[in-house]
């Protein structure tokens, strides 16, 4: 066992958006930086076993579903057969592509990586240990502690192979027949999606009263309708219990619904993450958290010890890559000496189902429990003539006006591209923009855009593309 002193700046704690992102900036600014990092690769759950490779295969899994719509529009091809060995390997050379990106951008700005786990002596030193059992102490002046999350394990559920969170799912080792989805949530929709194009027959159960319940119950409702003719939805219902038998996992539960036992051949949990704040030291070194182990940080990201900082899923929701790569240069900001706070109007959530759901601002229910006076325009895709032009008409457009103000409160759109359409409305939220200046905004023809200026426009009274105001 060597032990070898390296003495930086800035020791950073996890390789993922959060974590790399601070490293990267903190060298820019003129310090020296030491990422540490358990997996080889950088890039964390977001691109090893997270966003990135459910991205890739949701788009691999629907070109099934576009095949499928291209005979309305004269085009025909034989059945789709998917080769799963070669969707996993694209999903692969994404992943790799990416993570060697950030391995050359890492050694451009010459951070030092160490691979290996972490866990603090005291406040100014951390001693990594390798594979092999070596360990390096690590002096440091500051600390950004970006460790990320892990997927919530639902208590009693026997362990058995079977039964799978998010990251079992994403290296689709199998492709059940029968798969129970526990949790509605954005993992939950997702994965659904990507193993009913397989071929599994869904089954989700969703204790709140809707999927996706953050967003508005109606701008989900588009994705709802389309799902339930394929999936069995249970929403209000929870499992009780699973038992592992040789063949088949037999489920119970507690629902209105279901009255009876059933039985999968898998099972996915995603019902939500934890964060990873115990186990290397912070503990011990007296590091403030809450009750469900979220670092606490103030608006500068500073913990309760003041030469260290938190980013990212650690210290709290939304659990979001963007969130945690600003919440990483704002800490690598305020280290380096400048003055910086962690003070989005916004972060906006994007479920990547089909039709995607994105979300920024207050959602209609924020609204009606703050009790502000609010305008509301909502836009169907049907009356868009991109929408139509593009098989998307089932799409949704909604935002709310402060009616004191003028100025934008909310947005949603259910449809296809909602996650790069909502990013207008995220600029006009951070901008304070009213709906007289989103409505003056010139929006291309025919493009889906012009459905938030649509939405706009029937708050403002001056649509033309749907009935005037009195006749709606
Ligand atoms: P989630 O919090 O989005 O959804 C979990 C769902 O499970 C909730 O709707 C909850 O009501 C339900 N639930 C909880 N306990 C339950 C039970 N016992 N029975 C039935 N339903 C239950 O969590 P999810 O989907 O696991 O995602 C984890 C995190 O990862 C989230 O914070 C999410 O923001 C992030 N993420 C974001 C993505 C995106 O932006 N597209 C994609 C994947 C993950």
């Amino acid at each position: 066992m060597s032990e070898t002193v390296k003495i930086f700046d800035i020791v950073v704690v996890g390789g993922g958006p959060g974590g790399y992102t601070a490293a990267f900036r903190a060298a820019d600014l003129g310090l020296s930086v030491c990422l540490v990092e358990e997996r080889e690769r950088l890039g964390g759950v977001c691109l090893n076993e997270g966003c990135i490779p459910s991205k890739t295969l949701l788009h691999g899994t629907s070109l099934i579903e576009s095949v499928s719509q291209c005979s309305s529009y004269g085009v025909t091809f034989g059945e789709p057969k998917i080769d799963i060995s070669v969707l996993l390997a694209k999903k692969e050379s994404v992943i790799t592509q990416l993570t060697d990106g950030l391995d050359r951008l890492g050694k451009a700005r010459k951070i030092q990586r160490l691979t290996g786990s972490g866990i603090f002596k005291d406040t100014s030193t951390l001693i990594v240990a390798d594979g092999d059992g070596n360990k390096i102490e690590v002096q440091f002046n500051s600390a950004i502690i970006a460790t990320g999350s892990s997927p919530f394990v639902l208590p009693g559920l026997p362990d058995d192979p079977r039964i799978w969170d998010s990251s079992d799912a994403l290296n689709i080792k199998s492709v059940p027949e029968k798969l129970l989805i526990i949790g509605g949530g954005v993992i939950g929709m997702e994965m659904a999606q990507v193993y009913s194009a397989l071929g599994s027959e869904i089954t989700i159960v969703e204790m709140l009263d809707h999927i996706i319940p953050p967003a508005d119950k109606d701008l989900v409702q588009p994705l709802f309708l389309k799902l339930k003719k394929k999936y069995q939805i249970f929403t209000k219902t929870r499992v009780t219990e699973i038992v592992a038998n040789v063949g088949t996992l037999v489920a119970n539960f507690e629902s209105t619904k279901i009255k009876d036992s059933k039985t999968f051949d898998a099972v996915l949990v995603a019902v939500g993450r934890r964060p990873n704040s115990k186990g290397f030291g912070l503990e011990e070194i007296g590091l403030e958290m809450n009750k469900q182990g979220f670092i606490t940080v103030d608006d500068n990201l500073q913990t309760s010890i003041p030469n260290f900082y938190a980013v990212g899923d650690v210290v709290g929701e939304p659990m979001l890559a963007h969130k945690a790569t600003h919440e990483g240069k704002v800490a690598a900001e305020n280290i380096a000496g400048n003055n910086v706070g962690f003070h989005p109007e916004t972060i906006p959530c994007v479920a990547y189902t089909n039709p995607e759901i994105a979300w920024m601002g207050l959602t209609e229910k924020e609204a009606r429990k703050t009790n502000i006076d609010y305008s509301k325009g909502k836009f169907l895709w049907g009356a868009s003539g991109r929408a139509l032009s593009v098989n998307a008409a089932n799409g949704v457009t909604k935002v709310l006006f402060d009616k004191k103000t003028g100025k934008i409160l909310g947005a949603g759109i259910c449809g296809s591209h909602a996650g790069e359409l909502i990013h207008e409305a995220v600029l006009a939220l951070e901008q304070g923009a009213t709906a007289e200046e989103i409505s003056n905004t010139i929006h291309a023809h025919p493009t889906l855009s012009e459905t938030f200026a649509f939405a706009t426009e029937i708050v403002t009274g001056t649509i033309t593309d749907a009935l005037p105001p009195k006749k709606r």
